[in-house]
């Protein structure tokens, strides 16, 4: 689909679409909503909606306005409803948006989430395509939660992991995006279902470079690697890996283990950022002033050659 004032539409499997209304604003819509990953429907409202709001934040965009995506079985107790409202009613606060209206349908399992609004100038928005190469690539999250709450939902994991994790993905990328903004990136993506390296791809593809990534460097939730351990991985995660065959050259150090973890689909995950090495300390610096959960450099953007990979995966 395209028209003279989409700046960022389909082509790209972007986190969100920016559409221009005059030269100095562009809106950028989104939506995003799923089934229960906890079992707290407040939490899982929180989740919800900091997962939704988080593809506005990964273009370098200010959310404004959103609206509730509900699914909900006409068996259930409603007051459950009201606390999944509630949830991401407290995430909107925070965030400093309003939620102005939604629909809601009968479904055989709850579901929920947001269409978030937001705005840009034109052009200063952060597309997943828009890599240079020499960046350094830095992610504002510790990855695991798909393993996580796997392992939660099978009772498997410990009360504190799973609360750790849980703080994670409740938390907003808001802070993120603005120290993003106020440095100036040249690309970004949020890390959510298709795992790390399936993010890194389509912002890889959509760039026409390619990436190296330090398994050692990338922040990892406490506890993930124990659960690793046990053998226990989503469904997601394993095709999320399946899929990354041809497109990933794993040095012989990597484990199996390592290419699940790197390749755990994420709810509500950090930022990828793309960004020139002259300012990576910089925006490192504000992130940690921040006070945002990683600020790691976990790897760099090349120019490949005909038989480079895509991505070169090593220790
Ligand atoms: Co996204
Ligand atoms: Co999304």
């Amino acid at each position: 689909m395209t028209h003279p004032n989409l700046l960022v539409g389909t082509k790209t499997s972007d986190d969100a679409a920016v559409y221009k209304l005059n030269d100095d604003l562009a809106v950028v819509l989104t939506v995003d909503f799923f089934p229960p990953i906890v079992d707290d429907p407040f939490i899982f409202g929180q989740i919800a909606a900091a997962n939704s709001l988080s593809d506005v934040y990964a273009m370098g965009a200010k959310p404004i306005a959103a609206l509730n995506v509900v699914g909900f079985p006409s068996d259930l107790d409603m007051s459950i409803l009201g606390e999944i409202l509630k949830g991401g009613a407290s995430k909107a606060l925070e965030a400093g948006i309003v939620i102005a209206g939604g629909h809601s349908v009968v479904d055989a399992e709850p579901k929920y989430g947001l269409s978030v609004t937001g705005i840009v100038n034109p052009g200063s928005q952060t597309a997943n395509s828009t890599s240079k190469s020499g960046d350094l690539l830095l992610l504002t999250k510790p990855i695991g939660t798909g393993i996580i709450t796997t392992a939660g939902k099978q009772e498997k994991v410990a009360a504190e992991v799973l609360e750790n994790a849980v703080a994670i993905m409740a938390a907003l990328n808001k802070s993120a995006s603005e120290c993003m903004i106020s440095v100036g990136v040249n690309a970004c993506s949020d890390v959510t279902g298709f795992g790390l390296l399936g993010h890194l791809r389509e912002m890889m593809e959509g760039s026409g470079l390619g990436a190296r990534i330090y398994k050692s460097k990338v922040p990892v939730i406490e506890g993930t690697t124990d659960l690793l351990e046990q053998g226990i991985a989503p469904g997601g995660t394993i095709r999320n890996l399946a899929s990354l065959k041809s497109t990933v050259l794993w040095d012989k150090e990597i484990s199996e283990n390592d290419k699940i973890l790197l390749s755990d689909a994420q709810t509500s995950g950090g930022l990828l950022i793309s960004v020139n090495p002259d300012k990576a300390d910089k925006l490192q610096q504000l992130l940690s002033e921040a006070g945002t959960l990683s600020n790691q450099i976990i790897g760099e953007v090349y120019t490949p050659s005909d038989t480079d990979p895509t991505i070169h995966v090593t220790g």
